[in-house]
């Protein structure tokens, strides 16, 4: 029954039209065709420029007000904070403790940081057990994510250091590549042994590109794609995360982070602001010192709070608006035959090509455009090869948040290397395909045993996202 059926189905997606084929969820035939605009990822706001600098420009169609207030708020995103006290009242508060002076050494470029200290790999910390708002428990010595940085008169936590196990592997055909798995150790600790029951979850800064259309897409749209008991048998199953929210002081869809722990782009900036560099906020009004901390109490803060609310929205107003670049060489051969055989894989079956975001944005260019991330902004069980194994919120220690492509292939321009995966560790797209697993696997497996040219024909279309 079920093959007759899948046969009827492919017959139909085949001869139908291509507006036809979201009317078969579980069935996916992929098409080689261009189809018209796919090249705008970010529809009618899709940013002309595929330079080093394609990811710092604001989405068309912001007001004239909006637009100024961007290039106020890009300042604060990249400029160094200082400690207080000093003269640069506005730009002070720096820690005491923090990983990185400013949001750009993370995000460089608005692009993707790199695994070293400082260039944006940091660590989130949590005990056995959940908070009061059902987040990840904070160690009582170290608290919620390692501070590698402090200011003079307060030692910082501690450093981590990271070796590579690398093994080879060959695909059928003869191709090798090989794999390196990061082994993390913590030196320099300040304030006593870690609890050995710690469990750490080491990320990247992502890019910054199109976070606002993300939020901006109604959670219904979202939720649709949820497939916890994988009903429809294809290997799948989605899965929603919903997070505290600290403004609306309620549980909400988490969106952003690699385990979607976060559910606004408020509450991020406003979190990175307190837990990357030490600045205080309205919303996260003290400093990020555990108990035992007595220096870091006791430094001089740069007011309270460091950043008013009013540069605090103007930061929140940029990380909303950056802009989504152009596809390149979308109509070459490689890449359309890559494209099909993406959603042919079943790539497509988490990384979601398309959506139209609501229309209940505060920016009102981000409503109802038609965008093509290529995420279903869901989780998904990696396999125990990318596990953390540290749950966040109601993500579990082997699951991720697909993320988005959109922006993939202009990574090695904008930022000159191309690391990625929630801890860098893949070298190359072809790694970061390699290390799926778990839900991925049978895609994963699919895709290895592909002929070489069709291997390369899918890596050419993911690099001209
Ligand atoms: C020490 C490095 C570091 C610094 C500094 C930093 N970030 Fe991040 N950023 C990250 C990491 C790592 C993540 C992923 C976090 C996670 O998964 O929980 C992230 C995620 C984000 C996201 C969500 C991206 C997505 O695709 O979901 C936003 C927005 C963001 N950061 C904004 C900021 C802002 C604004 C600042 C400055 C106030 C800042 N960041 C400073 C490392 C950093
Ligand atoms: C079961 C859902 C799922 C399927 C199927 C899937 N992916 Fe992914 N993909 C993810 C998740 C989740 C991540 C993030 C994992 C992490 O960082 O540990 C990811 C990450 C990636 C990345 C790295 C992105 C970055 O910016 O770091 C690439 C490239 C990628 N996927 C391509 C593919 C391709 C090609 C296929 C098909 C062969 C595929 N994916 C199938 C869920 C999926």
């Amino acid at each position: 029954m079920k093959q007759n059926y899948l046969f009827i189905a492919l017959i139909f997606s085949l001869v139908s039209c291509k507006k036809d084929q979201k009317t078969e969820p579980s069935i996916t035939v992929g098409s080689s065709a261009y189809e018209e605009g796919e090249e705008f990822s970010a529809g009618i706001r899709t940013v002309n420029d595929q330079s080093s600098l394609a990811f710092s420009y604001q989405l068309s169609g912001l007001n004239a007000q909006e637009k100024l207030d961007f290039f106020v708020g890009n300042s604060f995103f990249n400029q160094n904070w200082v400690e207080a006290p000093s003269s640069t009242t506005a730009r002070d508060g720096l820690g005491p403790m923090f990983n990185a002076r400013s949001c750009a050494s993370c995000h460089f470029r608005d692009g993707r940081g790199e695994p070293f200290a400082n260039k944006g790999l940091l660590f989130r910390l949590s005990v056995p057990g959940i908070g009061l708002n059902g987040e990840p428990l904070a160690d009582i010595n170290y608290g919620g994510q390692l501070s590698d940085n402090s200011i003079q008169g307060v030692a910082s936590e501690g450093v981590f250091n990271i070796f590579y196990n690398e093994q080879n592997y060959q695909f059928p055909d003869g191709e090798n590549y090989s794999l390196r798995t990061p082994v993390y150790t913590f030196t320099g600790l300040n304030y006593g042994a870690m609890n050995s029951s710690i469990m750490f979850s080491p990320r990247i800064g992502q890019q910054m590109i199109g976070l606002g259309l993300i939020e901006a897409l109604n959670d219904a749209d979202v939720l649709s794609k949820v497939d916890e008991m994988d009903a429809n048998a294809d290997g799948i199953s989605g899965k929603a995360n919903y997070v505290y929210d600290a403004i609306s002081k309620s549980q909400r869809l988490g969106k952003f982070g690699w385990k979607a722990n976060v559910a606004n782009l408020y509450h991020q900036t406003a979190g990175a602001f307190l837990g990357d560099l030490g600045i205080t906020t309205w919303l996260f009004k003290n400093e990020n010192c555990t108990s035992i901390q007595n220096d870091c109490q006791t430094a001089i803060n740069g007011g309270a709070p460091e950043i008013d609310s009013t540069n605090l929205n103007l930061t929140v107003l940029y990380a909303r608006s950056l802009g989504v670049p152009i596809r390149r060489n979308y109509k070459d051969a490689d890449v359309l035959l890559g494209k099909m055989i993406f959603t042919n894989l079943g790539c497509a079956n988490c990384h979601t090509p398309k959506y139209t975001t609501g229309n209940n944005s505060p920016i009102a260019a981000l409503n109802t455009i038609e965008i093509r991330p290529y995420s279903d902004f869901l989780l998904h069980d990696m396999g125990n090869d990318l596990a953390d194994n540290r749950p966040d919120y109601l993500a579990n220690g082997n699951e991720w948040r697909t993320q988005p492509l959109w922006g993939l292939g202009l990574i090695q321009t904008v930022n000159g290397h191309s690391f990625l995966l929630h801890d860098g560790r893949a070298r190359t797209i072809l790694e970061a395909i390699m290390w799926h697993g778990g839900e991925a696997n049978n895609s994963k497996q699919k895709f290895s045993i592909l002929k070489k040219t069709e291997r390369d024909a899918v890596i050419a279309f993911l690099k001209s996202l």
